[in-house]
């Protein structure tokens, strides 16, 4: 376990403990992920994304009709205040959705009169507002940038199927909204990752949810975080084609380039969310007739563990799974934004339940004892 004062053993805080928490763990020597002691392979193979969201906030999975109630409560919140949308509208349509997504999501305080209450209740509720919400706005986003109308949510339908009916304008086939829930399942959580860490951060000062929220998007945004999944396509679109993978990775060696969707700070093994995601790529390459990504990113993936010994994270087989689902490119990262939301909200509320102001030191490496030479002598 690296301390402050192992100096550059604490860079990027690897290893060190910051936080108790009981939503979910990741063990990196074993590849396992849980969340609130379940499996993810069990949840993802059982469960529903809206089932996870109770479990995150909660610590238990919902009776029956806790789980009724809960989806009620999170349906009748799909549809962000017509400000917002009327706000969204005024953008420059080459807005990059993230930032969009940042602006959105920090507007929706103004429209709740308690968004700012940090008891458990009051921050439930705007914890259920912005996890029902997010997806609508990153959907509506796609529709406005494009001058198409605004698709008003369908309440008969789960988070991961009103997503992608307010982003297509038409109800997606039933193997594609599950396998999108599932993809929301696999990023729900993810322990005290950079986005979860500043969540918790902001929160620590006790301000308002939508305020933490905001910044865990803006952490999100990065492309050694969240972005990753948008520039892993990127990279495969570059490269063109499956005999070109080679001389591409190597060069990339070669020059010291990092492979995007390759990697953990965490993982040393194989990452199990990838293990669905990869399946999934597949699966949509079969669906569309369009196998050319999956084998390249599997050739990447090869060579990546051979070469390196490493392996593919969450982000590697969510961007082909992804553009097989047309959805476009720069709408991947808002997609992990619209399910993490939920890790994002657990750990606040947990936070909040227990607070400490999170202020950690640093170790001072500049210069002592210098006199203040006045500017006209320097
Ligand atoms: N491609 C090639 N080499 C990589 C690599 C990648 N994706 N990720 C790490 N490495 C190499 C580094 O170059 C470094 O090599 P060196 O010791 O010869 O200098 C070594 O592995 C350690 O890298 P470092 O960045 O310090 O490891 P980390 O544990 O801090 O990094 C990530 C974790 C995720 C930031 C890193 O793997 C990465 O940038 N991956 C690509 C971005 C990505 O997919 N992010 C999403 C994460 S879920």
């Amino acid at each position: 376990m690296s301390t402050a004062t192992d100096s550059n053993a604490a860079a990027g805080l690897r290893g060190v403990i910051a936080a108790q928490s009981k939503i979910g763990d990741v063990d990196g020597e074993k590849g396992v992920l849980i969340y609130e002691g379940y499996n993810i392979h069990d949840l993802a193979e059982n469960s529903t994304f809206e089932e996870v969201i109770y479990l995150l906030w909660n610590g238990k999975l919902p009776t029956a009709s806790e789980l009724a109630g809960f989806i009620d409560k999170l349906r009748a919140n799909y549809g962000p205040a017509p400000e917002v949308i009327a706000m969204m509208k005024q953008f420059p349509k080459d807005a990059q959705p993230m930032d969009v997504l940042r602006t959105a999501v920090s507007s929706l305080d103004f429209y709740d009169a308690d968004g700012h209450g940090t008891d458990r209740e009051a921050a439930m509720d705007a914890a259920i507002k912005m996890t029902a919400q997010i997806g609508s706005l990153v959907a509506a986003w796609e529709r406005i940038r494009n001058g198409k109308d605004v698709v008003e949510p369908d309440t008969s339908l789960g988070i991961a199927d009103n997503f992608l009916y307010m982003l297509r304008g038409e109800k997606a086939p039933a193997d594609e909204a599950r396998m999108f829930d599932i993809a929301l399942i696999l990023h729900a959580d993810h322990e005290l990752n950079a986005s979860t860490f500043t969540t918790r951060v902001v929160a620590g000062t006790l301000a308002g949810m939508y305020g933490a929220v905001t910044a865990g998007i803006a952490a999100l945004a990065g492309p050694l975080h969240g972005g990753a999944n948008t520039n892993v396509m990127k990279m495969l679109i570059s490269i063109g084609d499956l005999d070109k993978v080679e001389a591409w990775v190597d060069k990339a060696l070669e020059e010291k380039r990092k492979i995007m969707g390759i990697g953990h700070a965490v993982y040393k093994t194989e990452d199990p969310r990838a293990t669905w995601l990869r399946k999934f790529s597949k699966q949509m390459g079969e669906k569309k007739g369009e196998m050319k990504w999956f084998e390249m990113s599997q050739a990447i993936e090869k060579m990546m563990h051979d070469k390196k010994g490493m392996y593919p994270n969450v982000d590697f087989y969510s961007a082909s799974t992804y553009y097989l689902m047309d959805i476009p490119l720069d709408l991947f990262t808002p997609i992990f934004a619209v399910s993490r939301i939920a890790g994002w909200t657990g750990h606040i509320l947990e936070q909040y339940a227990n607070n400490k102001l999170i202020r950690p030191r640093a170790e001072y490496v500049g210069p002592r004892d210098l006199k203040y030479v006045p500017v006209a002598e320097r």
